[in-house]
């Protein structure tokens, strides 16, 4: 941490120095979400701020940067957000200089999850790397933690409080200058201007290698009396420059329903212009339009396809909202949850029961947004990441998807959907498309085709596995070993019939733990001890690899505990050695898993 003495050895009140820069690297949209909430904290003390993702800062400049704020979450098992791998990659090379970054202070705040082991670690890399570049930090860095009773904020909120006395201190504010009170409505990123100019259907794409994808298939492959409702999904792709390997993950662009949106529309009062094209101008020159934005829209298409408006609102909706209602009671009860004495109060109302923003809008119903606002206070739409279940050479041109429909129930015991899911499962076969690009993915398969494989997928943990086995099936390879998990062998065994073709062919072995067709619960872990001999036959022996997919509760831990039984039984370890085993079959990439 730096010495107060160099901290006011560094102070200046020149205002023309004040200049900022907030990179963020963002999964879901709330580390964006922070970054914005903190430009704007910076605004009110009169700096010049620029908020990019990380990816979309011009590196170049970073040795020329005073003062940057990082906010970074974290995703999968402890890797970094999409929006943030090439920087990070570029901040890694070998021939930056050590004190490349001399001029630099920085603070870097995380996001996390504490029941992860690779808590927070994007963040705590960072913070050490840019350390290591010369760089020098204003305070400790902070750990979001979304098992704190008040979510990330718990730890933010003091941690911004610490920021902003330090910055100050650095950065103080001439005599004649003020920061502003938080009464003090700031003015929106974006003006709207209404042109004279159709809605062009072409340019909504998010990136350059987003392709609309024709759905062909969409079959429930769970029995109808069975409780979810999990889809087989074909997506054609013949003729696009979209390229896959097993272990890829399919990132989807989802979209609000039509008449969910007109009902959401006609709520705001904005049917009379909800179909007149628009343009966005900045209204500050540190501030661009992100790239599919940056062409003529309508707000219907924007409640569509850019604008999470069944989300949950985060905290800064409510700090906007509070200048647009006119209602007393609403003034107060807004007021009190912008207050720090009113965190729990707003916590209990919004996230515990997963309010949406479309339902906050009803209970304040004398909001009255004004048009500008709506892109400083909605979420965008963020895509949605799903294992792609084939394998391009045994299906050219198509993509296939297992996807499980979300529905759940909240506290309120209202029943909700996800927004990706309930929108796909609605999809007509060759009607509809679906905007799509290929992220690669983490886990995959040996070089050699006769190095045997074991694959745990319980449940839609199944999907990359079935990549993986079409691949290696269309390649030759004999040595497959599926342990599946599914609930009854009536019910939910998707894709039995397939695993037969390749049983019978002598290309699969298949196990099958069904949890409730009999008393006592079986899970795949039950099933891989049943098996000890054979795996561990398949893992010393023969140089096995084993793969790893499914939801991140219980099951990785469960599973891996049964390696470490077989590997005590069967191979004569110990406790540390078995664990040593494990570890040096995971830094080999024999031992991969991919959880959510
Ligand atoms: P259950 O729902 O009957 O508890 C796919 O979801 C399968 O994974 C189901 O059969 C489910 O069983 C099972 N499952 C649930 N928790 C698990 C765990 N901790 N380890 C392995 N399988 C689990």
């Amino acid at each position: 941490m730096l010495a107060k003495e160099s901290v006011t050895h560094n102070a200046s009140s020149d205002i023309s120095n004040r200049h900022l820069l907030i990179l963020y690297g963002s999964q879901t949209g709330c580390a964006q979400d922070i970054a914005e909430r903190i430009y704007r904290q910076a605004r009110r003390r009169h700096f010049k701020v620029r908020v990019y993702p990380m990816d979309d800062y011009e590196r170049a400049n970073l040795i020329n940067e005073r003062l940057v704020i990082f906010i970074c979450s974290t995703t999968g098992q402890g890797d970094e957000p999409s929006n943030m791998r090439k920087f990070w990659k570029y901040l890694l090379r070998k021939n930056l200089p050590n004190d490349i970054l001399n001029q630099m202070k920085f603070a870097v705040f995380g996001l996390g999850d504490s029941s992860y082991v690779r808590y927070n670690w994007p963040a705590k890399k960072l913070f050490k790397r840019l350390l290591q570049l010369g760089a020098r930090n204003i305070l400790p860095r902070g750990d979001g933690d979304d098992q704190h009773y008040l979510g990330i904020d718990g730890a933010l909120d003091p941690w911004l409080k610490n920021l902003w006395e330090i910055i100050m201190e650095i950065y103080p504010l001439p005599p004649n200058l003020e920061v502003l009170s938080d009464d003090i409505l700031l003015p929106a990123r974006f003006r709207v201007e209404f042109i004279d100019q159709k809605f062009d259907e072409n340019k909504e794409k998010t990136n350059d290698d987003e392709v609309y994808a024709r759905l062909v298939k969409n079959e429930r492959v769970t029995a109808h009396d069975h409780f979810q409702d999990v889809r087989h999904i074909e997506l054609d792709i013949d003729g696009a420059e979209l390229r896959y390997a097993p272990g890829d993950v399919a990132v989807i662009r989802p979209k609000n329903l039509s008449e969910e949106v007109n009902e959401f529309i006609k709520m705001m009062n904005l049917s009379d212009i909800a179909d007149d094209a628009f343009i966005l101008i900045p209204n500050d020159e540190d501030h661009k339009i992100p790239p599919h934005w940056n062409f003529p829209l309508t707000l219907r298409k924007l409640f569509e396809n850019y604008l999470d408006i069944f989300s949950t609102p985060r905290r800064s909706f409510f700090e906007f909202l509070k200048f647009f209602v006119t209602n007393e009671d609403h003034i107060e009860k807004l007021k009190e949850f912008c207050s720090a004495e009113g965190q729990d109060d707003l916590y209990a109302y919004n996230q515990r029961v997963r309010r949406t923003i479309d339902e906050v809008l009803q209970d304040f119903s004398s909001a009255n947004i004004s048009l500008e606002y709506i892109f400083d206070m909605f979420p965008e739409m963020q895509p949605r990441q799903f294992s792609i279940s084939s394998s391009l050479k045994a299906h050219p041109g198509r993509i296939h998807l297992t996807v499980a429909i979300v529905k759940y129930k909240t506290k309120l015991q209202k029943p909700r959907e996800g927004v990706c899911t309930k929108w796909l499962s609605g999809l007509v076969p060759d009607e509809c498309f679906i905007p799509i690009s290929i992220s690669r993915g983490t886990m995959g398969l040996p070089a050699s085709t006769s190095t045997p494989i074991i694959l745990i997928g319980p449940g839609t943990g199944v999907s990359v596995m079935r990549a993986f086995l079409e691949e290696r099936i269309y390649e030759g390879a004999t040595e497959n070993y599926l342990f599946f998990g599914c609930r009854n062998q009536d019910r939910d065994y998707y894709y039995k019939d397939q695993w037969k073709q390749y049983i019978d062919a002598g290309q699969l072995r298949v196990f099958v733990a069904f949890s409730r067709d009999q008393d006592k619960k079986v899970y795949v872990q039950d099933i891989l001890k049943e098996n000890a001999q054979l795996i561990w036959d398949i893992m010393h022996e023969r140089e096995g690899y084993i793969y790893i997919s499914g939801r991140s509760d219980k099951m990785p831990t469960d599973v891996m505990n049964a390696f470490k039984d077989i590997f005590m039984s069967e191979g004569g370890m110990n406790e540390v050695d078995a664990e040593k085993y494990i570890k040096t079959l995971e830094m080999k990439r024999r031992y991969q898993q991919e959880v959510w």
